[in-house]
C-alpha cells in the first residue's frame, strides 16, 4: 500500500488552487475567531513604498492572527533585521464597530478588516495618522503561502478605491528570507 502522505499531497494542492469564489466572501458581522489562525502574506501596498519595501517598517511577514478574548486582535509576524529573522507581535485595541481596530505605532492607527472567506483569504486595510501626515497600507494574506491571480486581481481592485494603483502594490510571495513553507 502507498504511504498516506501520497494521497494527502494532491489533496492539498487541490485547496490552494481553489478559485477565489465571491459567495463565499464576507464584509460585515465578521466571527473573528474564525480569522485565527495561521496566515502568510500575499502581497501589500501603501500610499508610501519605502514602509513596504526592503527594510521599510511595515514590511512584514504574518505568521497568525489571533482574537483575543477580550476583543483585541493580535497579529504576530516575523521581519528581517541586519540579516537576522526576528519575530513582533502587534495587539490592535477592540472599537465598537465589528472589525475595526485601534493600533498605537507610529501614529493612532485603525485597522480595519476589509473581507474574508475565512478558509482561503483575508485582507486588511490600516490608515495611520502621525503628526498630520496620513499613511495607507492594505494587506492580503492568505491561508496558504501562494494563492491563484484572481485573488491578487481583487486586492488590486480593493487598493484601486483607496487611490492605489500597480505601482503601489508589491507582491510577497517568494520573498520571505526567513521561509518556514
Ligand atoms: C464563530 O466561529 C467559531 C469557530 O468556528 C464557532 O465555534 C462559533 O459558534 C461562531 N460564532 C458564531 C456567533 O457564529
Ligand atoms: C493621536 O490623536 C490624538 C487625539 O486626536 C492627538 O492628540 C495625538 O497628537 C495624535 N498622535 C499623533 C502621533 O498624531
Ligand atoms: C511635525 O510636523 C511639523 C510640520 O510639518 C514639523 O515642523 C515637525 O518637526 C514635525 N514633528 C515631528 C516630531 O516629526
Amino acid at each position: 500500500m502507498a504511504p498516506r502522505w501520497v494521497l494527502l499531497l494532491p489533496l492539498l494542492s487541490l485547496v490552494s488552487a481553489q478559485e477565489l469564489n465571491l459567495r463565499t466572501v464576507v464584509h460585515r458581522n465578521y466571527n473573528m475567531s474564525k480569522v485565527s489562525g495561521v496566515w502568510y502574506s500575499i502581497s501589500m501596498a501603501s500610499d508610501d513604498m519605502t514602509r513596504i519595501e526592503e527594510n521599510g517598517d511595515l514590511r512584514v511577514f504574518v505568521e497568525k492572527i489571533e482574537s483575543l478574548d477580550d476583543g483585541r486582535l493580535k497579529f504576530s509576524f516575523h521581519f528581517m533585521l541586519l540579516g537576522d529573522c526576528v519575530e513582533a507581535a502587534v495587539v490592535c485595541q477592540k472599537t465598537d464597530k465589528n472589525g475595526k481596530y485601534t493600533l498605537d505605532y507610529k501614529g493612532n492607527g485603525t485597522v480595519l478588516l476589509w473581507e474574508t472567506d475565512y478558509r482561503l483569504y483575508v485582507t486588511f486595510y490600516l490608515r495611520s495618522v502621525n503628526n498630520g501626515t496620513t499613511t495607507q497600507v492594505l494587506a492580503l494574506y492568505g491561508r496558504f503561502s501562494e494563492l491563484r491571480p484572481s485573488f491578487r486581481a481583487r486586492f488590486e481592485k480593493i487598493c484601486k478605491r483607496y487611490g492605489l494603483g500597480p505601482q503601489n502594490i508589491i507582491d510577497l510571495t517568494g520573498q520571505d528570507q526567513c521561509k518556514r513553507y
